[in-house]
């Protein structure tokens, strides 16, 4: 028998007789994705039976409450629906290794910071455009579905040969009375969020809220253009102990009519960040509209 691929030792080579596991695809803070074939839809001649398939990584597979913490991220993830957003399959057990997974769509593409790396001046207007106007859609529709992401950030957006995909739903919360029965994630308990991209209030113990996904989606669209994080002189962990007033350079690559939106969206204080991700896409949409009027 050959020796299962690097990452995989723990993990038998076919789960619920049905997924072979082929390799390691990525890794974030809880969960770790594989690529597998479904042989049953091989069986009977499906072309592409490649689909990707995530169970949590330790030490949350290890948590009693693990395999519902990541149901949890199925049902919200497939209570949103939306074609921007990650498409799941199903969610399983398998009865001998004991591990909850979920199968989905198999996204191939690049992880905006994968993009980030080979883009280190921004992306031109048009480009950038096409990526933040699919990401504002998708996250104005996961709040219209009264669900808040909680972890937008350049590496659960990926660019897709089928288009943006929005992804990584471990941090989402539902509002209340929205799919009552779920577990919910102790943020306290993971100490969860993602410095750099989680809003001041967060890191001040506040709530999550559509403010905060807001301003987490302002910081990509910021580094997509510009190449680099809007509070880049400093390190990512010291962004907590930033105060206003603070200096920000328009990005290189945004039309300057774009800025003022889009520092709103940026703003430290929830509530001066009063911009809607409808008029925020409305501005970018409209600077699309007459850059392009300008011969451009
Ligand atoms: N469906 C998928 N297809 C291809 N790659 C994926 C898929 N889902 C996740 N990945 C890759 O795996 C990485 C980790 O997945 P993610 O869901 O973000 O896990 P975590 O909750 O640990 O951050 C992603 O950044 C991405 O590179
Ligand atoms: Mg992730």
């Amino acid at each position: 028998m050959t020796a299962p691929p690097a990452g995989l030792d723990e993990l038998p080579q076919v789960l619920v007789g049905r997924y072979r596991i082929e390799r390691l695809l990525g890794a974030g803070g809880m969960g770790r994705v594989y690529c597998a074939r479904d042989l049953l839809h091989e069986q009977f001649g499906d072309p592409d039976p490649y689909i990707a398939l995530k169970l949590l990584s330790e030490p949350y597979a290890e948590a009693p409450d693990a395999s519902a913490l990541l149901f949890s991220e199925f049902a919200l993830t497939r209570h949103v629906h939306h074609p921007n957003v990650l498409r799941l399959h199903s969610f399983e057990v398998d009865t001998e290794c004991r591990r909850a997974f979920m199968s989905m769509e198999l996204m191939r593409g690049l992880g905006l910071d994968q993009l980030l790396c080979e883009r280190p001046l921004g992306l031109p207007w048009r480009e950038l455009r096409d990526i933040a106007l699919p990401l504002l859609d998708a996250l104005d529709h996961v709040h219209r579905r009264r669900v808040l992401h909680g972890d937008v950030k350049p590496s659960n957006v990926m660019l897709t040969e089928d288009g943006v995909r929005l992804f990584d739903f471990g941090l989402a919360q539902a509002e209340a009375g929205v799919l009552p029965g779920l577990a919910h994630l102790s943020r306290t308990r993971f100490n969860a969020w993602t410095p750099g991209y989680a809003a001041p209030e967060l890191l001040d113990g506040g709530p999550l809220s559509v403010r905060a996904d807001l301003y987490a989606v302002a910081c990509v669209i910021y580094e997509l253009a510009d190449g680099q994080h809007p509070w880049r002189r400093l390190p990512a962990n010291q962004v907590r102990d930033l105060r206003p007033p603070l200096e920000l350079s328009v990005p290189r690559q945004l039309p300057k009519r774009c800025w003022p939106a889009l520092r709103c969206a940026l703003a430290f204080d929830p509530a001066a960040r009063d911009i809607t991700l409808g008029q925020l896409r409305e501005v970018l949409a409209d600077a699309g509209t007459s850059w392009r009027k300008r011969g451009r």
